[in-house]
Parts: C-alpha cells; sequence; structure tokens
C-alpha cells in the first residue's frame, strides 16, 4: 500500500519539480545533427560514451531492452538513447553496493584516498570531453562546463584528503575503571538522486564523501542528462574502485527512485533537487529511519544598498543571476535594490545584461545557453506573465529568444513585489525580477519572507552592516559583496525548506557517518 501510494505521488511530473525537471519532453525527434555526431565521435574515441547502467563493475542493459532518448537542447536533436532501467536493476545494483560494502568499508583511509586521488586526475585529465558531454546534455556553454567538471574534481580531491581523517573520540571517563571512545563509522550503501543542472559536480560534491567514508553507492542521474555520469562512472572505474562500489542506474525515475527509498539495504538518502520531491523521499524513508540529506529549492535574495559599489554589485548579480542561464539553486532569485540606487543600478544592470551573448554552448563567445527543455520555458513564460499582470515591467527581454528551441532572452523585470509568483518560487531561468525597497529592515523582512533559506547576498560597503545583515538572513549561506561562493571547502546546505545537512567542506563528511560509543568496562 505505502509503495503504491509512495510510488504515484514521489515522481510525480509537474512543472514545479524544478530539477528533476523530466516532466513534459520537447518535442525533439530529429536525428543527430553533423555537429552533434563530430562531438560524439571525440567522446567515443576517448572510450567516455557510455549508454548502459553500471552495475557491480559491469556495463548493463535494461532487462527488458528499453532505451530512453537523451536529448540536445540547444539543437533539439537526439544524442542516442540509453537504458531504460527500472525497479530490478536498481535492487541489484543496491545489492552489489551491500555487498562491495564489507570490502571497501575495511580498506585503510589511505587506500581508498589513493583510489579516489585517481579518479581525481582522471576527472582532470578528460575535462575536455567531460565538458563536451555536459554541454551536449545539459547546454551550457562549454567554458562554463569544463568549468563544472574542475569544480566536480575539487571534491573528489577534497574527500580523498577528508578521508584521512575521519578521527573518533576518547571521552574522559566518570569511572576509574571505565574506558569511553567514540568511532565514527560509514553509514553502508546510499542512494544518491542527482539532477540535470550540474550532471558532473552534483554528483561528485555526493560520491566524494560517500566513498571517502567507505560507504558504497547507488547513483541515479536525471534522465536527462546521464551520459555523464556515465563517463565518470567509466573512470571511477579505470581508476581503481572496485567493483559494486559505485553504480549507477537511470531511466524510470518513479520507479528507481521508490526502489532506493524503501530498500532496507540502503541506509542513507542524499537527494538534490525540487522541494517537493525532497519532502517526498524524506517521507518514504522514515518508513525504513534512514539517514537523509536534502538539498532543495531555493529563493535567494540579492540585496543592493545604497552604500554597495556599484561595479562590485553589478558583476556579483549577474554572475549569480546568469550562471547556468539562471538554472542554479543558490541564482539570485529576487534583487532587492534601494530606493536612492534603484534607477542607476536597474539602468546599469539591464545594460550589462543586454550583452550577455545567448546560443548554443559550443559557439565562441556563447554565455547562455537554452533552458533544459520546454517545460522550463513555459513556467519561466508563466511566471513573467504573472508579474506583468500584477504591474511589474519588463526593462529588458521578456520573451523566447529568436534562436527557437528552448532559447529564453536574459531579462530583467522591475518594480516586481514579494507577493507576485515569480518572487515567491524559483524562476530557473534567465530573469532578473527587481524589488524596490527603502530601508534595511524591510530589505531583511523581504529576504526572509519565503519558506526557502538557501543562499542570499548583499552589497554594501558598510563592514557594519555586512555582519549585521548576514546574521539576519535566514540563510544557509551568505555572499557579502561576492555573487559566486560555492566551494568544495565550505558547507553548502540551506535552512528552512531548503533542506537538511551540509555537503562539501568538512561537515559534508558527518552526513555519511553513524556514531559508535564504546564503553569498556572492568578496566583496571
Ligand atoms: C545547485 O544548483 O544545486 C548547486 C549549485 C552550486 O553548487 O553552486
Amino acid at each position: 500500500m505505502i509503495r503504491t501510494m509512495f510510488a504515484r505521488t514521489l515522481f510525480n511530473r509537474t512543472t514545479t519539480s524544478l530539477h528533476l525537471h523530466h516532466s513534459l519532453r520537447c518535442s525533439y525527434s530529429r536525428k543527430m545533427s553533423t555537429e552533434t555526431e563530430s562531438v560524439v565521435a571525440g567522446i567515443k574515441k576517448a572510450g567516455l560514451f557510455q549508454t548502459k547502467g553500471f552495475i557491480g563493475g559491469k556495463w548493463i542493459d535494461a532487462y527488458d531492452g528499453k532505451t530512453i532518448e537523451v536529448n540536445n537542447p540547444a539543437r533539439g536533436d537526439v544524442i542516442t538513447s540509453v537504458a531504460c532501467m527500472g525497479e530490478r536493476e536498481t535492487q541489484d545494483a543496491i545489492s552489489s553496493a551491500y555487498d562491495a560494502f564489507g570490502h571497501w568499508s575495511k580498506l585503510t583511509a589511505a587506500d581508498r584516498s589513493n583510489r579516489l586521488r585517481n579518479w581525481y586526475n582522471s576527472l582532470i585529465e578528460h575535462k575536455e570531453e567531460l565538458g563536451q558531454l555536459i554541454t551536449l546534455e545539459q547546454g551550457k556553454p562549454l567554458k562554463e562546463a569544463i568549468g563544472e567538471v574542475v569544480y566536480a574534481a575539487s571534491f573528489i580531491e577534497f574527500f580523498a584528503e577528508e578521508a584521512k581523517r575521519v578521527y573518533g573520540d576518547i571521552i574522559p571517563s566518570t569511572l576509574p575503571d571505565r574506558r569511553l571512545f567514540v568511532l565514527k563509522q560509514p553509514v553502508g550503501v546510499v542512494g544518491a538522486i542527482t539532477p540535470w543542472n550540474f550532471p558532473l559536480a552534483m554528483i561528485a560534491r555526493k560520491v566524494g564523501p560517500a566513498l571517502a567514508c567507505g560507504c558504497t553507492i547507488v547513483i541515479k542521474p536525471s534522465e536527462l542528462t546521464p551520459l555523464t555520469a556515465l563517463a565518470a562512472a567509466e573512470l571511477a572505474h579505470q581508476s581503481g574502485i572496485p567493483p559494486g562500489v559505485l553504480n549507477v542506474v537511470m531511466g524510470d525515475a518513479a520507479k528507481i527512485g521508490t526502489s532506493l527509498v524503501e530498500s532496507p539495504q540502503v541506509r542513507k538518502i542524499t537527494f538534490t533537487g525540487s522541494t517537493a520531491v525532497g519532502k517526498k523521499l524524506m517521507a518514504g524513508s522514515a518508513e525504513t529511519v534512514k539517514k537523509v540529506s536534502l538539498e532543495l529549492g531555493g529563493n535567494a535574495p540579492c540585496i543592493i544598498f545604497d552604500d554597495a559599489d556599484l561595479e562590485v554589485a553589478l558583476k556579483g548579480t549577474l554572475a549569480t543571476k546568469f550562471r547556468n542561464t539562471g538554472q542554479t539553486c543558490v541564482c539570485a532569485n529576487r534583487v532587492l535594490v534601494q530606493e536612492g540606487i534603484y534607477e542607476k543600478f536597474t539602468s546599469a544592470f539591464s545594460n550589462a545584461v543586454q550583452n550577455l551573448k545567448v546560443g548554443d554552448g559550443f559557439s565562441e563567445g556563447v554565455v547562455q545557453g537554452p533552458l533544459i527543455n520546454e517545460a522550463a520555458v513555459l513556467k519561466v513564460e508563466s511566471f513573467v506573465q504573472d508579474a506583468v499582470s500584477k504591474g511589474a515591467k519588463v526593462l529588458l527581454g521578456g520573451k523566447r529568444h529568436s534562436l527557437g528551441f528552448t532559447f529564453y532572452e536574459p531579462t530583467v523585470i522591475g518594480d516586481v513585489k514579494n507577493e507576485m509568483l515569480i518572487a515567491r518560487q524559483e524562476v530557473f531561468g534567465p530573469v532578473a525580477p527587481v524589488i524596490r525597497f527603502k530601508t534595511e529592515e524591510e530589505a531583511i523582512q523581504i529576504a526572509n519572507d519565503t519558506n526557502a533559506g538557501l543562499a542570499a547576498y548583499i552589497f554594501t560597503n558598510s563592514i557594519k552592516r555586512s555582519w549585521r545583515v548576514s546574521e539576519a538572513l535566514e540563510y544557509g549561506i551568505v555572499g557579502v559583496n561576492e555573487g559566486l561562493v560555492s566551494t568544495e571547502v565550505a558547507p553548502f546546505g540551506g535552512f528552512k525548506q531548503s533542506g537538511l545537512g551540509r555537503e562539501g567542506s568538512k561537515y559534508g563528511l558527518d552526513d555519511y557517518l553513524e556514531i559508535k560509543y564504546v564503553c569498556m568496562g572492568n578496566m583496571a
């Protein structure tokens, strides 16, 4: 009963599911273009074009032979078809991970560390091909895609180092003949469900700490972007990660997700994606009392105070808003500008946004790629229409791009109110809604008036204000005079409904560890 209810609701395909946007497929059915063919040929030559699932160290077709198409969002053509897996393949992947756990968790930390380090080296060595795969299936500009590979690899490197620092504790005893200590042990098999917006980095941020601690893992990448995950699995295999330690299954999101969540052998679920899906995973995990880490949606305010350095604020806002064509959960979702600088900022900002070159991520100079699919464009369009119908003004853009497919014009919308849909939900597109405010108190009130609490940004030249406002913001991440804050060495995660747990940094290990207290008596 629970199983059916859960399967029905878990991956209910709605247009509000942000990161797991696999709902409305564009009606792409065109054959591979010659440009796509030549990129694919290069990746094949490097041995990194995999289309089967990876279970127990073997490349496996779906048991019923089903496949699913992977499309290029910029050109509208089919890149390839990959195995469309479901429950049975997931069960086998879980069993492989379960069997591999005994061996992997008992290797020395130094051994696990070396293998992770090898994997890091090979990710960097193949950053061009992996970047091309990301651009091909996700659409982001090639330079940004290669940047994602380096960012992803940094998590593997960082956790290769941290593997050697999983220390326990000795507790001063309350009795003379007792010795008390704390061991940290890997939780076991991890189910990782990852999104399409960062096809490699969101995997690396989960696999790095999991493997470093001694856990084994079953990854379900988004079916929109499985190719990068499969290539990374091939490199992990070549780097000495033993069979069963890292498995990849993709295809039917509902069946795979449900199998991972319901399996008693899976001891932890880690998920990056929409808040709606995250809540369902959390509820489903209650049945087997799994550990859960959730990195969910944001609604980031980017607050520009009158006393900000205009150049710094422009650069930072541009970077946080338009990274990955607005498709990150830490993208500025609301730009709050103080009244004294409002006209000057919006005019300079619109000018800067106008210069962002839109196009196919493989074209020279392009900094804004397509949106992931038609559903994403429809959502952006509906938010813009709603805002305009309620009195907001389009200062720039505001419509689909003449390039067609899923391209949307970089857009700035003024006179937005915090009650509008565009300020309540994640836009996940290249649209900057600008809200005017009068005082610092009002800015904080508007910024915190949301269920989300992932990232926030402030631009000010006052040290006192930067400290005061950072403390007042109900967010897990605050950028002060900086729009790009993500790094492997700092904790990433949110307050309120933006999630649970932290990824990256020394804190990123905690979610993959159990704490065991050992009491040794009669020691006198
Ligand atoms: C995300 O959008 O989920 C991650 C963004 C980041 O790591 O900066």
